[in-house]
């Protein structure tokens, strides 16, 4: 089952197409990795399957429903972290995870269990009744990934959301979202690091300019670029984005 649809997505702005004629399809269960150098198109492409931007060009669809003519069902059906995530300073942990699950129609106890859960798992049980004002910027990014995840979506979209992680913080996100894809959940994330996508990824695309110049498995990316065995991803993806080496 195709669980993210992008048709002919394009944006621009002014003369600049910072995402173009962009389709891919993401199946039920993938941990898929969106690869690109800075100023790709990722973060565009992002925010156009999240429905923040309008495309200019095609559509996006989350679990069969069009973000833009459906947009409810698609965003009920959808968790997102942005590249930097948007989070009320003057709340604490708790009470943002809380208010988050208002949003989401959940009963303030089966929020509030959730929330305790996840504020657990991502090492802030004790920041928890901090104002999120008083946060350091990995643990933002970890409230916003508690926030993303707590209304069980069998989407997520997360931007970056490995960036500013300590090893340790890293290590359980990761294992976080190995668990969550092999219980069925769709996760799409956008990174830099490319061993990331190496040891999480079931799939990667790579963005360039704004189009894909490649998806499939590592492996299969390797096969197609090169005879040599082992070449590694950060080669590949020098390769095709035909930046210099230095190596
Ligand atoms: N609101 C905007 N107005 C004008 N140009 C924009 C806007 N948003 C993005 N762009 C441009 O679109 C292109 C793609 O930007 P985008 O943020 O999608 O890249 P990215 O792949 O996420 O990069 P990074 O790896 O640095 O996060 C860039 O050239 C950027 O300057
Ligand atoms: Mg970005």
């Amino acid at each position: 089952m195709t669980m993210i649809e992008l048709v002919g997505l394009g944006k621009n702005f002014g003369a600049l197409w910072a995402v173009k004629d962009l389709d891919l399809a993401v199946s039920a269960g993938e941990l898929f990795g969106f690869l690109g150098p800075n100023g790709a198109g990722k973060t565009t492409t992002i925010r156009l399957m999240v429905g923040l931007l309008r495309p200019t060009t095609g559509t996006a669809a989350i679990a069969g429903h069009d973000i833009q003519q459906d947009a409810l069902a698609a965003k009920r059906s959808l968790g997102y972290l942005a590249q930097t995530p948007l989070l009320y300073d003057r709340l604490t942990g708790r009470e943002f995870l809380r208010f988050i699950g208002g949003l989401y129609d959940l009963p303030d106890g089966e929020s509030d269990a959730r929330a305790r859960h996840l504020l657990a798992l991502m090492e802030l049980d004790d920041k928890a009744d901090d104002l999120i004002e008083s946060y350091s910027g990995g643990m933002r990014h970890k409230i916003g990934l508690c926030a993303a995840l707590l209304h069980r979506p069998p989407v997520l979209i997360l931007d970056e959301p490995l960036v500013g992680m300590d090893p340790a913080s890293s290590r359980r996100i990761k294992d976080a979202l190995l668990g969550l894809r092999d219980g069925g959940t769709t996760i799409f994330l956008s990174t830099h690091m490319l061993e990331i996508a190496e040891q999480l990824c079931d799939r990667v695309a790579i963005l360039d300019h704004g189009q894909l110049i490649a998806v499939g498995t590592v492996a299969e990316l390797r096969a197609a670029l090169t005879s040599q065995a082992g070449t590694s991803l950060e080669s590949l993806f020098l390769q095709l984005t035909q930046t210099e080496t230095q190596d």
